[in-house]
């Protein structure tokens, strides 16, 4: 009798797919780049350049929502960039898929179009792993913006942020698994891992690994700061008063809560 080996669901699954279902809820982002953009500005935004973009699930959201946004979604990796074009530009109808544009480049030397706003987000900028490095960077997307262009970032940090733990979350039919695998607290240096897991036990090890900095509010502030942003605003979340957790509602701060974990926006305007 030919015995068939029964294949694990992890053989099959997509990283990129667990990834966007796990990591990212880019409806949320761009309700907060909207609201946040009409709070700051009195008239539309129409360009908005996605650094980092992945699989440029959040550039797509932005052309789903109006007839006059337009993205540049840049990322290094032509691998990442294929799989989006396939999975998520695909999806638009042929109008939205005329305004969206993907570029391999480096963010730190890209040509785009001068962009109203700027996304860095799921702490992509943290793979800069020094001052000159990070402030380059800064410096290249203050030039990229119109005058009154806004770069949105986000940040995380708390007391379990520099700590080697794991952290697992249930998700739709896998389990998320977060590896801060090591920090050196002398340089702020970690590795991070995002692991998934089946419920036939099987797992994806290693399905992303990133080597960052940990850098602190004030580094990130100073920073945007030295690169020439007229003002920046930390957006901190709210807390739901019956959970005690985050309510996903970010507001202007200038005093946050000491918390283990925390996520928050930061708002750099050019002007
Ligand atoms: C953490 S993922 C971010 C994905 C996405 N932005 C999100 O919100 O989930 C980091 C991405 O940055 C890309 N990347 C790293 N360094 C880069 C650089 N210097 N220029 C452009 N892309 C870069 C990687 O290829 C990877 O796809």
């Amino acid at each position: 009798m030919v015995q068939v080996r029964k294949q694990k669901i992890a053989d099959q699954a997509d990283r990129h797919h667990l990834y966007q279902e796990s990591v990212q809820d880019t409806e949320a982002e761009i309700d907060f780049v909207e609201d946040t953009w009409r709070e700051l500005r009195n008239r539309p935004a129409e360009l908005l350049r996605e650094d980092f973009c992945g699989t440029a699930n959040t550039a797509c959201e932005w052309v789903r929502r109006d007839q006059y946004h337009y993205a540049i979604g840049i990322d290094l990796d032509a691998e990442v960039l294929e799989w989006g074009r396939l999975n998520n530009l695909e999806q638009l109808d042929d109008e939205q898929y005329a305004r969206i544009e993907l570029l391999q480049d480096n963010v730190l030397d890209t040509q785009a179009d001068l962009a109203d706003i700027i996304l860095a987000m799921n702490f992509s900028y943290f793979l800069f792993l020094d001052r000159a490095d990070l402030l380059e960077y800064f410096q290249g997307v203050h030039v990229g913006l119109v005058e009154d262009g806004i770069l949105f970032l986000d940040a995380y940090g708390g007391y379990d942020a520099p700590k080697e733990l794991q952290e697992e979350r249930e998700c739709d039919g896998f389990t998320y698994i977060w590896d801060q695998d090591s920090f050196n607290p002398i340089d702020s240096l970690m590795t991070c891992h995002i692991h998934f897991e089946f419920p036939d036990k099987s797992r994806m090890e290693k399905a992303f690994s990133y080597h960052w900095r940990l850098w602190t509010l004030p580094e990130i502030c100073e920073l945007l700061a030295e690169a020439g942003f007229d003002k920046i605003t930390v957006y901190w979340e709210g807390t739901d008063k019956k959970t005690g957790e985050g309510d996903g509602v970010y507001k202007p701060a200038r005093v946050g809560d000491a918390d283990p974990g925390w996520v928050c926006y930061i708002v750099a305007e050019k002007w």
